[in-house]
Formats: C-alpha cells, structure tokens, sequence
C-alpha cells in the first residue's frame, strides 16, 4: 500500500473510532435505562386536542411512563361504535378508554372495564363537587374517574335581554318579541340531529315539566307519561313556530354553536367549552353572552343533563398500575386548571372551584358550579342505555321533521322502549 494511502486510511480509522467513542455512551446507555411504559389512551378529538401538550409535563413528572394517546372520532356516538367494535373482538389495543356517562353501566356489565378503587383508592371522589360524583360508580365498583363536570347551559344574549329566563314559557316569549322585533333572526338554537345530543335536549325539556325519562326503581322509561308528552310539543312547537330553525333537525352541538355566535340567535343550548369557542371566534356577540342554568321545572333552579367524560381502565390492560397513574393525572387538579382555563371545561374539584385565582381566570366557574350544585339530570343509568337513547333520539327526531305528532311519538316511545326492556331483561310492562 502507498504509505499516503495508508496514511490516510489510518487517519479514516482514527477519525471513526473516535467518533464511534463520542456514540459509545449513549449506546451504551440506552439498554440499563429502565423501559418506558406505554399507557394508550383512546379519547375524543376535542379531547385529544386539549389534552396533548400537556404531555409533557406527564413524562417530566413520571419517569418511567409515557401516555400514548390515540386521537378517536368526535362525537359520542361514533367514538363508542369504535370503543365496542375492538372490545367485542376481545383485542382493543388500549390500556385506558375515556367513556362518556352513558357508557359506564354497559362497559362494566360486559366485563370490559377493571374496578379502579384497588388502584386509586376508596375516597377519591370526595373532593369532588357532589353533582360530579354521578355515574362513576355502579353495582359498587368504581369504574370510572371523571375528567370534567359537565353540565348543559343556557346561553343567553346580554345586550338584548337584563337577565335570562327562569321557564320555558318565558323563553319563549322573549325570542317571540326579539323575533318580531328583528333584532334576531331565531329565538333558540338547540341539538335536534338523531343522535345523543338530542336525548340531552330531551332529557331537559322532560323535567321542565317535572317528569323523568327513567324510573331506575321500576327499571321502566316513563315517556307515555303528560309530563314528557308537553316536552315533545315543546320541542314540536318550537320548530313549527319558526322560534328553532328547522335545521335544528339536523344540527349537533356545532352547527348550533356557529348559528349563535353569528349573532342569529337569542338562546344556545351546549356544553361548557362553547363559552370559549364563541369568545375566541371573533364574532358579533363577543362580549355579549351569559350562561345559566338550562330551564328546568317551573321556579325550579336546576342544572342540564350530566355530560361528562372520564376515564376507565380496560381489562386485560398489561400495566393497570401505570394505567391507573395516568388516569390520575388525565384527572387530576392540574389538568382541570389547565382545561378550565384554556377550553372552559367545568372542573370536578371542589378546591379549584374555591381557588380564587382560578375563579379570575375561568369567568364560567361560578355558573358551572351552581349546575352540579343544583342535582344535574342524569340519563338512565343502565346497561340498556344505548338502545333507550336510540329509540328517544328516533322518535323525536322524526317528530320535529313532521313525520309524527307529539303524542304518537312518545306513545311509540314508550313502546318500543318496553320492548328494548322487555328483550333484555324479561321485564318491563
Ligand atoms: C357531550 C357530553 C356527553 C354527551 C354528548 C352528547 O359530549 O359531555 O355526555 O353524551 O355531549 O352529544
């Protein structure tokens, strides 16, 4: 070999080796670093959004864990068909499930979810808000922790109205005169599309006339009942009236949220995070919305239907302890600050509901805390809540697009929810 080359070839080597010296201690420590622990999270779209940056703070805090999380479809009921379809196959690749209310009786009848009061302990609920605590539990288990405390609101237009309405009647009545007025083009938005959104809206209209829905001591729905009839009317008559668009047939939360906050209506029915959507959008009633609690029973103050989201383990999970810390933290103060802040979600906390600073920060705070405070309305409780929910949504979906009238939809309500009932259970009527 020329020695020039063989120069050169020495200084290659040398050149490597010391590069391959500067890669050694990474290489090598690498495999004695303990594995991170994956804990997959299957979640909403509006979920995953307010929840990913925060992860960071996760891993800072957990050496050892990583939250993976799995951004799923956005509305309820897409986002269960998914959870349940990988669970019936007996493979749903997740360690933890983030399940609406609804869900929580099916889930765990069908074995699907771990009880979590082993792993996060008995009392954790108690510094929750009392109205948060519903539909966690069931047939004594914990099954779930919940991550906010949702409640339906009122939104009402502050520069067209001194205060919001306490009854029905007088909801409409203001958007009858701001209609003829002109000054709005439709008196209330609400959630009239056939899918969960409306058995909320349903669920609310029922106990503003003092009914109910379910009868959990008789395990029977009770929409035959007068109570539930006027509530279809009321939702029938606002859509004949013109006071609800027709379109209301087909909207979910959002279609109703952008009519509003284009300033064509008096009245929204929707969730918490809508406050921030419409104040960050920009629109003409920036400034000019106020939130109460959704009109119940007549002179009654009473909070909306119960949402909320929270998160379960699933059986099977290869780490449940991991699983349990990261619905922990998915859950815990810090993350609700966060969300109270940057999305407007209602906290479950007590001691963030008393936080001053909190209270500067979140304006929606005091409302939201008077709505878990005044008992929210929850859906049936049962395992059957699915097919209930999907015969309600039918029925009063094909009301408000003329296909019956109140009174017969909610006779073939009451029907074919017996008959749901009936199948399932061997009871029923
Ligand atoms: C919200 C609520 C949830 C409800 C859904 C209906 O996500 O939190 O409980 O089922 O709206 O659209």
């Amino acid at each position: 070999m020329a020695p020039r080359l063989s120069r050169l070839l020495r200084r290659l080597f040398t050149l490597l080796a010391a590069g391959l010296l500067l890669l050694l201690p990474a290489a090598r420590g690498a495999p004695t670093a303990a594995p991170v622990i994956p804990v997959r999270v299957l979640l909403p779209a509006p979920f995953y959004d307010a929840t990913v940056g925060a992860l960071s703070d996760f891993r800072r805090s957990h050496p050892g864990l990583d939250i993976e999380l799995v951004r799923g479809p956005l509305d309820t009921d897409t986002i269960a068909d998914l959870a349940v379809g990988s669970l019936l196959l007996g493979e749903a690749p997740y360690d933890v499930l983030m399940v609406d209310i609804t869900w929580t009786p099916l889930f765990a009848a069908a074995g699907w979810l771990e009880p979590l009061e082993p792993l996060v302990g008995e009392g954790v609920l108690e510094a929750m808000e009392p109205g948060a605590r519903a539909g966690n539990a069931f047939d004594g288990h914990l099954w779930r922790l919940p991550f906010s405390g949702d409640t339906g609101l009122l939104y009402w237009r502050t520069d067209l109205m001194a205060r919001p309405p306490r009854t029905t009647e007088e909801l409409v009545s203001i958007s009858r005169d701001l209609q003829r007025q002109g000054k709005v083009r439709w008196g209330y938005l609400w959630q009239g599309r056939q899918y969960e959104g409306l058995s909320c809206v349903m669920l609310e209209a029922i106990h503003a006339f003092g009914g109910r829905w379910w009868n959990p001591a008789l395990g029977r729905t009770e929409l035959e009942r007068p109570a539930a009839i006027k509530a279809a009317a009321l939702l029938d008559g606002l859509v004949r009236d013109g006071i609800s668009p027709a379109a209301v047939a087909g909207f979910a939360e959002n279609e109703a949220l952008q009519v509003f906050a284009a300033g064509e209506a008096a009245f929204l029915r929707n969730w918490p995070y809508a406050w921030k959507v419409i104040e960050q959008g920009g629109g003409p009633v920036v400034g000019h919305v106020g939130v109460a609690p959704v009109v119940v029973a007549p002179g009654q103050e009473a909070g909306g239907t119960l949402g909320t989201w929270g998160f379960a383990l699933l059986r099977g999970s290869p780490h449940p302890r991991e699983a349990a810390a990261a619905i922990r933290w998915l859950t815990g103060p810090e993350m609700q600050r966060r969300l109270a802040v940057e999305q407007g979600y209602a906290p479950t906390w007590t001691a963030l509901y008393e936080d001053p600073q909190l209270q500067k920060a979140a304006p929606l705070l005091k409302a939201q805390r008077a709505a878990l405070a005044a008992g929210p309305l929850l859906r049936p409780l049962t395992p059957l809540y699915a097919q209930l929910s999907d015969v309600l949504q039918r029925q009063i979906n094909g009301m408000i697009t003329g296909q019956t009238a109140p009174a017969a939809a909610m006779a073939g309500a009451q029907q074919r929810s017996e008959a749901v009932v009936r199948a399932m259970t061997g009871a029923g009527g």
